[in-house]
């Protein structure tokens, strides 16, 4: 596969963020981005296979039961980009169908070089496929990917395992419509959503027993000191999940065990924490089936179907650019 490498600047932009995200009044936190570098990714490889963690196998289900009218549907020369891409291993499904068609081109588009590498592996012995791998920021990757397009071929970006619903939901339809403006009419996207459900599968799914999610989480603060040169004591970082119904979301927070203070080298600050403070570091949106017709007409997209698991509420969305 060949990789397109991210710019240099990544490591000041990281320390730019992380002292933003640290000293701001009110709620500290830190993009979820972060928590994909090379130990994060494989952590959350392991996650998508947990029991408590039913998104992935729902999102898979729905990818291996759909990927024939998926491909039917998405008709012609066609080239996919996924936003996000991770392991790439439910995406296998949907290649697969594309490739017993024609020959298709796949555009990972990644901020983690593990991951790409990962995807490489896993899909590279597929027939008929060419990959080009984006290690970039979602819409940068899919702005280069764009520039790839030949003439009357379709695009297809994929935003699967419901990584929407990392954006609060204002930021998630302005996110759809920065993409569809990449796109020209005709396009489609195809879209993960979980859906609601209980508070505890949810507070189960995110905090599970074996403590994957927890490492996951603490890897963020491990992250900041081998690379920002941080003395963070993770012993004194607890994770947490917890329910914001107002928003419908589930957030991972770390949480201060006493009061303490952390110097941060290449971020040029020492930062203070109370005993019980949280660093907030992710959100997951959960959302309703009707809610996404609207979402998508928000952001100049029609929904034409709608997938859903019965085991794990969760929707696959094709939206087609108007
Ligand atoms: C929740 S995981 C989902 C992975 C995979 N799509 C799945 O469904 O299992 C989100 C993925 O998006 C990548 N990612 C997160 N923020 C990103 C960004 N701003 N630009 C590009 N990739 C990003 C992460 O590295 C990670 O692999």
């Amino acid at each position: 596969m060949l990789v397109h490498a991210i710019p240099t600047n990544a490591g000041y932009e990281f320390a730019a963020e992380v002292r933003a995200g640290l000293t701001r009044a009110g709620q500290k936190e830190l993009p979820s981005k972060y928590l994909y570098d090379d130990v994060g990714s494989a952590l959350f490889e392991v996650i998508s296979h947990l029991p408590e963690y039913g998104l992935t196998r729902a999102d898979e289900r729905l990818l291996r039961r759909y990927s024939d009218d998926i491909a039917d549907r998405v008709a012609g020369p066609v080239a996919i980009a996924e936003l996000g891409s991770g392991s790439g291993r439910k995406t296998r499904w949907l290649l697969e169908a594309f490739c017993r068609r024609q020959r298709t081109s796949y555009y990972p588009v990644e901020i983690s070089h593990s991951a790409l590498v990962m995807c490489e592996r896993e899909l590279s012995d597929i027939d008929a496929i060419s990959i080009v791998g984006f290690e970039r920021e979602y819409l940068d990757g899919l702005l280069e990917v764009a520039a790839y397009r030949k003439s009357g071929q379709r695009l297809l970006v994929l935003f699967l395992g419901s990584t929407i619903g990392n954006f609060d939901r204002p930021a998630g339809v302005k996110f759809l419509s920065d993409v569809r403006c990449i796109l020209q009419p005709g396009d489609s996207l195809l879209l993960g959503t979980d859906i609601e459900k209980s508070s505890i599968e949810l507070l189960r799914a995110y905090d599970d027993q074996l403590g994957v999610t927890a490492a996951f989480n603490l890897n963020l603060l491990a992250r900041v000191n081998r690379e920002l040169g941080a003395d963070f004591d993770l012993s004194q970082f607890a994770h947490l999940a917890r329910i914001n119904e107002e928003v419908r979301s589930v957030e991972m927070h770390l949480e201060s065990r006493r009061h303490q203070a952390v110097s941060i080298s290449a971020a040029e600050v020492v930062v203070e924490f109370q005993e019980g403070e949280t660093i907030w570091t992710e959100s997951s949106h959960k959302y309703a089936l009707g809610e996404i017709y609207e979402m998508a007409r928000a952001a100049g997209f029609r929904c034409e179907v709608q997938w859903v698991d019965q085991q794990w509420p969760f929707a696959e969305n094709l939206l087609i650019a108007e």
